[in-house]
């Protein structure tokens, strides 16, 4: 049994990153997702506090999984949480391109190894930018977000000025 760490941005997390969490639950036991504040992606739809209280809630059903946050880097997010490697879901060869370059400085920075975990399929095309962009717009996302992600959505965009057409 190991603890792993499955670090994103998590702005909204959506049910591709909720497969990947179950997985590796399922491979190693104890999962600590990672909020982590992007500085390369500093104007996020949600405030980190509202990220992490809504991946607690999707998976408050998940025995060894826990949720936290984190500033800098992935790999000090490990050592914080005393994770023994890092966990990432991959949907296509051009996640695989990013996130093989990534392990590959993680490793070589800080020692840290990284698994990939393949996402499932069916869930391949969702990415928590598309969840955002859809929903701004007033399209439906309630097929691939957990609950408490689509509510925050709806709540957030219903009847705002996204929603209406150009005068
Ligand atoms: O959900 P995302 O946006 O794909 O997550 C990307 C994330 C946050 C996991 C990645 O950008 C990251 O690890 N950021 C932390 C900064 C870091 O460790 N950079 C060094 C990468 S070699």
């Amino acid at each position: 049994m190991s603890r792993v760490l499955y670090p994103g941005s998590f702005d909204p997390l959506h049910l591709g990153h909720l497969d990947v969490i179950e997985h590796a639950r399922e491979l190693f036991g104890e999962v600590v997702v990672a909020v982590l504040h992007n500085h390369a992606k500093d104007s996020g739809m949600f405030h980190v506090d509202e990220r992490v209280e809504m991946a607690r809630t999707a998976v408050s059903h998940l025995s060894g999984v826990s949720v936290s946050e984190h500033a800098g880097l992935a790999v000090q997010a490990a050592e914080a949480t005393g994770s023994d490697f890092v966990v990432k879901g991959l949907r296509t060869p051009g996640d695989f391109e990013i996130e093989q370059q990534m392990a590959h400085m993680n490793h070589s920075a800080a020692g840290v190894r990284t698994v990939f975990l393949p996402c499932r399929p069916d869930l391949a095309f969702v990415s928590s930018r598309f969840v955002r962009e859809i929903a701004k717009y007033g399209g439906d996302v309630a097929h691939l977000v957990p609950r408490v992600v689509a509510d925050a959505l709806a709540e957030r965009f219903d009847g705002s000025e996204q929603n209406r057409a150009p005068r």
